[in-house]
């Protein structure tokens, strides 16, 4: 199944070798007036040549000293230290032998072999400490600082600055110009688990949306509940009763402010609907403005996405979320339009993550299985508006079971990395049902290129699109530059 890394390089290589021939093959012949010429004439030509030859190879020698040898070396480490992120992993994790059962239980009921996702989802399974490592393993960059670590470790427990685990579930990350620093947001759920009534889901009361900064993306201070709960008032949106899911902040160039939209719903999800907050700084206070259902459709799933002219779009879940919506917001990213373009549609999916790479729109997305994990799909478009394509598994490396389960997570977020280009943080959460404040972040590096996996279905089976590939590291940092280093 999986790509490893020498077999990307060869395709890297092939790739190359074939635009080589194609350039020869399309290449005009340039040979036939040399023909015609006499010697004098080729002599000139060798001696201008000559002389064109000594202009570049100058003008390259100074353009190469202008960038000083240690940038140079610094790009070639850059790229080095991504392709050793591409390397594949692999994951060995083996099934606990069965359990010892009663004899009379044996005979009760004769059960289906117990598979990996229901040891993942049993918070009793002998291999719980694979899933969710406990607080003794905890990245804590307070200590581990001293070693310069900036090391990720998907799954374990990540500790802020004052030593608690971060609180930032379903979240997103926005790079503030002004401040220089990364904000991290996502729902902070630090509260007990319960089941709202027998067939509910598993549920925290709303808190509210944390907020965390960083220069590093490693090390991050909590900058408090930036948009909080209504403790009073049962018919406000944000009553702890009622349900806060996947906030997401964008910054407006107009009108200066940070704009919040997030999924709202009420204990059974039956609202469908999204809101919308306003501060005029990152870290809040937010002011909750209102909840809408977009363009008169349900909305659970969502995340928004600014364009690089400033466009901003909406993306849910919608029709019961057997398909994705997406449409522009207005100027302010306030509300919606009425523009909306209906995608993926039929194929239930959720966690939709957007990035844009080199003109092309990619998507991450989930399906739909309540808090139990499953196969992430990557989709893509040259419009945002669609129409979108589906790629396929963009999950490399653990095993099979973690390529199934999209490394037991759930997509949120997709970060790009704008001084290595094709290369992106993947963010996911760890559900924990059984206690969803200890849910945990699966961070690893995406990037794009290579050829596809398997032919598209509109573009009789030559892939449009570049690969886009997840690579499990049970440990894995940064290139040093990009770490603020
Ligand atoms: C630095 O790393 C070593 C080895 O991983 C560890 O034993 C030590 O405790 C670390 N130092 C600090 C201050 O955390
Ligand atoms: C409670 O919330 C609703 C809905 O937001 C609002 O209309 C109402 O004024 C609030 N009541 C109080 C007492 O604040
Ligand atoms: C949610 O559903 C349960 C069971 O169907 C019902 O008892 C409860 O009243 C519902 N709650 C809300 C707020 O709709």
């Amino acid at each position: 199944m999986g790509l490893n890394a020498s077999k990307c390089s060869i395709i890297l290589e092939i790739e190359n070798g074939n635009k080589v021939r194609m350039r020869n093959k399309y290449r005009k012949p340039t040979t036939s007036h040399c023909n015609a010429g006499n010697r004098w004439s080729i002599l000139v030509w060798s001696f201008v040549g000559f002389i064109v030859m000594l202009q570049l190879y100058t003008l390259t020698s100074n353009s190469d000293a202008h960038k000083g040898p240690l940038q140079m070396h610094r790009q070639v480490s850059h790229y080095q230290h991504f392709r050793e992120l591409e390397a594949v992993e692999e994951e060995d994790i083996q099934m606990p032998p069965p359990r010892r059962r009663s004899p009379r239980a044996a005979k009760r009921k004769p059960k289906r072999p117990p598979t990996m996702i229901d040891e993942f989802l049993d918070d009793s399974s002998q291999i719980r400490h694979m899933f969710f490592p406990n607080m003794n393993t905890a990245v804590d960059p307070r200590t581990d600082a001293v070693n310069q670590s900036f090391y990720y470790y998907p799954g374990k427990i990540w500790l802020d600055t004052e030593g608690n685990p971060i609180q930032a579930h379903g979240g997103g990350i926005l790079y503030d110009q002004k401040s220089q620093n990364y904000f991290w947001y996502g729902e902070y759920k630090d509260g007990p688990t319960y089941h709202a009534h027998r067939r509910g889901a598993a549920r925290v009361d709303v808190i509210g949306v944390g907020c965390y900064s960083s220069k590093d993306l490693w090390t991050w201070k909590n900058e408090g509940i930036v948009l909080a709960a209504d403790e009073i008032n049962e018919t406000h949106d944000l009553h702890k009763s009622k349900v806060l899911e996947r906030p997401k902040v964008l910054y407006n160039d107009e009108t200066g402010k940070y704009v919040m939209w997030m999924h709202i719903d009420d204990v059974n999800y039956t609202k469908a609907s999204v809101g919308v907050a306003v501060s005029d700084h990152p870290t809040g206070p937010f002011s909750y403005l209102y909840s809408i259902r977009p363009h008169g459709f349900d909305s659970r799933d969502m995340t928004i996405f600014k364009d690089d002219d400033g466009v901003a779009y909406l993306i849910y879940s919608s029709d019961d979320n057997s398909e994705l919506h997406v449409g522009p917001l207005n100027k302010e990213y306030l509300d919606v339009t009425p523009v909306m373009r209906r995608i993926l549609v039929g194929q239930h999916r959720e966690a939709p993550a957007l990035f844009k790479h080199d003109g092309t729109y990619y998507m991450i997305t989930s399906g739909c299985t309540g808090w139990a994990p499953n196969e992430a799909l990557v989709h893509a478009s040259e419009s945002i508006m669609g129409p979108w394509e589906t790629m396929g598994n963009p999950c490399l490396g653990g095993n099979k079971i973690f390529r199934l389960t999209t490394f037991f997570a759930q997509s949120t977020f997709v970060l790009p990395l704008p001084e290595f280009p094709r290369s992106f943080i993947f963010m996911a959460d760890r559900w924990n049902p059984a206690d969803l404040r200890d849910s945990r972040y699966v961070w690893l590096p995406l990037t794009v290129g290579g050829a596809a996996d398997r032919p598209l279905d509109y573009n009789f089976g030559f892939p449009l699109w570049s690969r886009v590939s997840i690579f499990w590291h049970k440990r894995w940092r940064l290139p040093s530059a990009l770490r603020g280093a």
